[in-house]
């Protein structure tokens, strides 16, 4: 297994780059099924998610070249042909969102044959409302052993309102729309930039879509997609969490290659605790302001403060002068870090959807288990504080979501370093 040794105490110092965010890479390279035409996406992160999605693709006949070339990180695919139009659970199990191959699959073949996920540490992460959108688009779906089998002549466009705001939810029934007859009317969507990213794709592909970034979203359905080029956003959550990094060390950092404009929620609240922001076009400054300040957080959907932050933010809260309360909205057991970080002398209480934490607690190092992926990030952020030595066990939790986190970290002046071996270097 792998670990991380971080030894706390030093400042943050320097310029540290963004990568290409996971949540948008994931949905264009399933958008790539839509059509036999070669798809081109630059700016992938270099992340396990992004290999498990590879994977994915191909065992189901894509081909698909991933090439992390110091200049651009690209991945060409190519779906002309799908041999195998079913999500199998050995790959599915590893990653929730391979249920975002679904509307593409039923849209470009009439059918699919995706495992069912099961749910993971933060929650039961359910896809049914997936499943009503894509019945009232017409396709029948039974389950079968543990898959979900799904079928169409051709999925018809529908006016479609999500009972609960679902990120992936919306970017499935786009996909889908996009190849649907007639007009499809999505109301109740998810706002995240991760929408907007994916209908950028997806109109560049000769898709019909208004709306994309506001809650009502309109499809026109077109009978063929071609291919094209598309760039992917900076990670908002992984700038969010070099703005914590900064922040918690008491630094002066530089975060390059972001959309601070995706980031809107967070600085106002880091500046509410008294961290110093310097917003720019496409980097951000942020400094220490003098004591940090308790300032209280509630998770909502997207332009609200994100649940993917909701971790780093606790980590930051445990060392500000006073009591900050967390409520996490989103999802059901997300707290995993609680204890982790109460074991490095933190002083949390959890009741419910609320933790309570009471801030000015020195933290010590110790040995601490990554359970998901923004809980790892919390704990990084931590061990960067704590006195003395601090080992990170299970990090693969780590490289599902951030590219060569210990390098970036190490390049303005955390002491971190990896055992074991490193995910990407042959
Ligand atoms: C996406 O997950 C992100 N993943 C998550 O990021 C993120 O935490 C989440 O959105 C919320 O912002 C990707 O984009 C790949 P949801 P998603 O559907 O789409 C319930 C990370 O750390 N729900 O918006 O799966 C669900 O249980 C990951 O990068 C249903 O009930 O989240 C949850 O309570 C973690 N039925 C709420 O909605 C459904 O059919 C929001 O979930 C779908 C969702």
């Amino acid at each position: 297994m792998d670990k991380f040794v971080v030894r706390g105490g030093n400042p943050l110092l320097g310029t540290i780059k963004v990568s290409g965010a996971k949540n948008s890479a994931l949905p264009c390279m399933a958008a790539a099924i839509l059509t036999e035409e070669e798809v081109i996406l630059e700016n992938i992160p270099q992340v396990r998610d992004i290999e498990t999605e590879r994977r994915l693709l191909e065992s189901m006949g894509a081909e698909v070249q991933l090439g992390y070339g110091r200049a651009q990180h690209r991945t060409h695919i190519q779906c002309a042909v799908l041999s195998d139009p079913v999500a199998k659970y050995e790959i599915v199990k590893t990653m929730r969102a391979s249920s975002l191959v679904l509307g593409p699959l039923i849209a470009r073949t009439g059918m699919a044959r995706v495992a069912m996920p099961g749910g993971c540490a933060i929650g039961g992460r359910p896809i049914d409302l997936h499943l009503k959108a894509l019945e009232a688009m017409g396709a029948v779906i039974t389950q079968d052993h543990g898959y979900l089998e799904a079928k169409t002549d051709r999925l018809r466009g529908a006016h479609i309102v999500f009972d609960k705001i679902t990120v992936t939810g919306t970017e499935d029934i786009l996909m889908a729309a996009v190849l649907a007859e007639g007009e499809t009317v999505l109301e109740n969507c998810a706002r995240e930039p991760e929408v907007t990213d994916l209908a950028a794709l997806l109109i560049a592909m000769g898709a019909q879509i208004t709306g994309a970034g506001t809650s009502t979203i309109k499809v026109r359905g077109v009978s063929k997609l071609h291919g094209a080029r598309h760039k992917i956003n900076p990670d908002r959550i992984e700038a969010g969490t070099f703005l914590i990094a900064g922040a918690i060390t008491g630094g002066d950092l530089n975060i390059d290659s972001c959309d601070p404009t995706h980031l809107g929620a967070l600085i106002a609240k880091l500046e509410q605790c008294g961290v110093r922001i310097d917003v720019a076009k496409d980097h951000i400054r942020v400094r220490s302001g003098g004591e940090l300040k308790a300032a209280d957080i509630s998770t909502e959907e997207y332009p609200g403060f994100p649940t993917d932050m909701q971790a780093q933010y606790m980590a930051l809260a445990t060392q500000t002068a006073g009591t900050t309360t967390v409520t996490e909205n989103i999802f059901e057991n997300r707290f995993m870090h609680v204890q982790e970080l109460n074991r490095m002398g933190a002083n949390i209480s959890v009741q419910g959807r609320t933790a309570t934490i009471r801030g000015g607690t020195p933290l010590q190092s110790a040995a601490v288990m990554c359970s998901d992926l923004r809980a790892s990030a919390s704990l990084v952020l931590a061990a960067l504080v704590a006195e003395g030595e601090t080992i990170l066990d299970r990090v693969y939790h780590v490289d599902r979501g951030y590219e060569r986190l210990e390098e970036k970290l190490r390049g303005v002046g955390a002491q971190i370093r990896r055992m074991g071996d490193v995910f990407g270097k042959k």
